[in-house]
């Protein structure tokens, strides 16, 4: 067993065996928070989103909804408003981590989108059977399928807050029966090499024969 192929995950299958095309995806995509400027083309948007209408859903309900947005100006004051609406939370009973994310948030200069040049914003529609889980399979596709074109990607849930503002909502075009499940800033990434954070190896809790 070569190290290099040990340092992957001791649950690999098939420690010798070359990594396919999708496997390589998947242990290079990273959640990226510095930019190159670029602009994502909009035929790009539109295969990232075709991509993301292919994951599975729940009795094929497929409920995700989708707003792109390019216009950084927006982004800027989403990324403003979203701020606020962290700094107005009440954390004096917080978990430390709401905390830390709180103090984060305050800083001025901090842009939750990371100046990233797209971010799409995905909703689930009224008549879905499981939300949430529909759609974070499809962010997940669409940030893998980024990976595959050499872009970058990050799910923002410090957007979240901002689902629960009418009048962003409308702002955006979103119908008041769709809800924001999560956001997702892509682009080009300033350094495509960026290391995985360390995963946990011990996830298996049995394996039953
Ligand atoms: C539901 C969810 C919310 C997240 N929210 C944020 C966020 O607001 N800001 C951020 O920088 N990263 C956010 N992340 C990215 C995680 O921090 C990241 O996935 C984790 O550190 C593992 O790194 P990797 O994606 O590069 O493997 C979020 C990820 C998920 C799945």
């Amino acid at each position: 067993m070569s190290n290099s192929a040990k340092s992957i995950h001791p649950c690999r299958p098939n420690l010798e065996a070359p990594l396919n095309d999708v496997f390589k995806n998947i242990f290079a995509r990273r959640s990226v928070r510095d930019y190159l400027p670029d602009s994502v083309p909009d035929h790009v948007i539109r295969e990232l989103i075709a991509a993301g209408t292919y994951a599975p859903s729940a009795v094929n309900k497929q409920p995700w909804r989708f707003v792109v947005i390019k216009n950084r100006a927006l982004m800027t004051e989403l990324s403003q408003k979203a701020k606020e609406l962290w700094m107005a939370k009440d954390t004096s009973a917080a978990n430390p981590e709401i905390i830390k994310l709180a103090n984060m948030v305050s800083r001025p200069g901090y842009d939750i989108f990371y100046n990233a040049p797209l971010l799409i914003m995905i909703f689930a529609h009224p008549d879905a059977f499981s939300p949430q889980i529909d759609c974070a399979l499809a962010a997940e596709n669409m940030m893998l399928a980024a990976r595959s074109l050499g872009m970058g990607s990050c799910w923002i849930g410090l957007a979240s807050p901002l689902g629960q503002v009418p009048s962003i909502m409308n702002e955006l075009g979103v119908p008041d029966d769709c809800k924001l499940v999560g956001s997702l800033i892509f682009g080009l990434p300033a350094n495509l090499n960026q290391k995985a954070p360390k995963r946990d190896e011990d996830v298996i809790l049995n394996w039953i024969d």
